[in-house]
């Protein structure tokens, strides 16, 4: 059941930040693969997720548009009394959080260092492929990153502009999909790559058809279920998680979404491919 207008308790000011929603964004549809790992993973806490359907895609945008639209959303969730925001965005997460995070008052979460450390952990043979938008893969910031923690690790990384607008699209299991994604992964495949990241939170959406191609011996990191784990690390080093004894409040948790624009794929990949339940849907205008 779904309400469309106001999230109900967004202005609602909380006296207790463990009560606070952890505020997520993402450019569009990709990022609700992240708050459904949220969810699984932290089933207490209220989730304000704003997609920047307006401004999708973020892939093919500069450096200084992703930073200022990243900016703008993470001020928004600040004023609706968010105590963490994850930015549930590899595009945003390569290119914004460095400079965000010492900006901004409540910690800054991206996808991409929880991402790199899981692959690390998962690779045996130390050849990791990474798969992401133009912007992510040209940032290089998951090379630098995995090579960070392992510098004998080689990584074969591709820029796969064409699979968000086909998941925008719902072509999941789709024989053009499978076509394009044999185009971009058979070059890593043959470097003998034994772990995948799947480094933009659009690609979680297509893991069945990727796993297909790539084989079974082929390990996927997807960064949602990391980036989760992270946030229920730092909500607890920091008590600020929601928990039975300490809430007040023992209602179901809220699940309160913001689009920037209308977008058909949304209540689609949210409700259908994701078993997500959201309690309120509103549109807003962010940034110009
Ligand atoms: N979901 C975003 C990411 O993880 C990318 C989608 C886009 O290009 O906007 O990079």
């Amino acid at each position: 059941m779904i309400n469309i207008g106001m999230p109900s308790q967004s202005n609602t000011p909380s006296h207790d930040v463990a009560d606070a929603p952890i505020g997520v964004f993402d450019s569009g549809i990709g990022g609700l693969t992240v708050v459904e790992a949220l969810r699984r993973v932290l089933p207490l806490e209220r989730i304000l997720y704003i997609g920047d359907t307006a401004r999708v895609p973020y892939g093919g945008k500069s450096a200084e548009t992703v930073i200022r639209y990243s900016r703008e959303i993470s001020e928004h969730l600040i004023g609706e009394g968010a105590k963490l925001i994850v930015v549930a965005c590899n595009t945003a997460s390569a290119l914004a959080v460095s400079i965000l995070a010492p900006m901004i008052d409540v910690p800054l979460i991206g996808v991409l260092e929880p991402g790199a450390s899981a692959a690390v952990k998962a690779t045996k043979n130390k050849r990791i492929g990474v798969i992401g938008t133009k912007a992510t893969i040209g940032s290089f910031a998951y090379e630098k990153a995995i090579r960070t923690l392992d510098s004998e690790i080689t990584v074969s990384s591709a820029a796969c502009p064409l699979l968000v607008p086909l998941i925008e699209e719902g072509l999941y299991e789709d024989d053009v999909t499978s076509v394009i994604l044999r185009r971009y992964l058979e070059p890593m495949l043959a470097n003998g790559i034994d772990t995948l990241v799947l480094g933009c939170t659009h690609y979680p959406l297509l893991k069945r058809t990727i796993q297909l191609i790539c084989g079974p011996e082929v390990t996927l990191v997807d960064s949602a279920e990391n980036c989760a784990l992270a946030v229920r690390e730092l909500l607890a080093s920091q008590t600020h998680h929601r928990d039975i004894p300490r809430s007040i409040h023992l209602d179901t948790p809220r699940l309160d979404i913001v689009l920037t624009d209308s977008s058909e794929g949304f209540l689609r990949v949210a409700e259908k491919s994701l078993d997500l339940t959201i309690d309120s849907l509103s549109f807003r205008q962010i940034g110009k």
